[in-house]
């Protein structure tokens, strides 16, 4: 099996979804809302997916992040089936090269803003990291620094939403996953977090994110995917 630390592993593409659909049961029903998706994504890429609300962007981006498994077809990641892999190999996996920023923030209620950025590294931490100081930089990076030691009932949606993305950079991920990073920020705020994710797309980290903003995606991403009921209706490449 090849491994993410397994230099015979040169597949260039960070994400492979192959033929990959979802389906919920509903009552008795089996409702289908991923349909034979093909999906490949490079090493270093910046991709938008759009699409109607519905449409299932949300799942897709889930069971890239391997936080769901798809009901036929397969996922690979950095050359690797994920299926093949245990669930420790997996977990450390997502743990260290996945950042993902949920569409509802997913923050842990209990936690201070600064302890929910470092909760990542209780279980996958990168040797030699100083964590904590990490996730201090990472607020102050988002703009939160005098809010540190509030709680997500003590946030705003926005704040709540920059907490989410500090805590997806905590370990250094190489593939940014955020689903709507921005859709609950003022303007200026969503440019910052754009601007951040273009550098670390800079220094080589892929990006993927979901959003609802004709704008954003043409002005950032290389390339955008459209889902419609599940389908990949088309694929504008807006580089060339
Ligand atoms: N656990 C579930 N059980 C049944 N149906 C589900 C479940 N999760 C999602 N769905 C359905 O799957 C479809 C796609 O949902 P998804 O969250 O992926 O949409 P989305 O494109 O992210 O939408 P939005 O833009 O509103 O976030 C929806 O019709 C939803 O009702
Ligand atoms: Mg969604």
């Amino acid at each position: 099996m090849k491994t993410i630390e397994n230099p015979e592993n040169d597949d260039p593409a960070v994400v492979r979804a192959n033929d990959v659909c979802r389906s919920y049961q509903v009552g008795d029903m089996m409702v289908p809302v991923l349909k034979n998706v093909n999906l490949v994504v490079k090493k270093g890429e910046f991709v938008a997916i759009m699409g109607p609300s519905g449409s299932g962007k949300s799942t897709l981006m889930n069971l890239i992040g391997c936080l769901d498994r798809p009901t036929c077809g397969s996922v690979s990641l950095m050359g690797t089936d994920v299926s093949t892999i245990s669930d420790d190999e997996l977990a450390r996996l997502r743990g260290l090269e996945i950042g993902f920023v949920f569409q509802s923030f997913n923050l842990v209620p209990r936690l201070t803003a600064l302890e929910n950025v470092e909760l990542p590294t209780y279980a996958n931490s990168r040797p030699g990291v100083d964590t904590r100081k990490r996730a201090k930089e990472l607020l102050e990076l988002v703009g939160l620094e005098d809010r540190i030691n509030y709680r997500p009932t003590e946030l705003s949606g926005g704040q709540s939403q920059r907490v989410a993305v500090a805590r997806s950079l905590i370990n250094d991920p190489s593939l940014i996953l955020a689903d709507e990073p921005t859709g609950n920020l003022d303007s200026k705020t969503g440019k910052e977090i754009m601007d951040l994710f273009t550098e670390l797309n800079k220094k080589g980290r892929t990006v993927i994110m979901i959003t609802h903003d004709p704008n954003l995606a043409k002005v950032y991403a290389d390339r955008v995917i459209n889902l419609k009921d599940g389908y990949i209706e088309d694929r504008i490449d807006v580089t060339n």
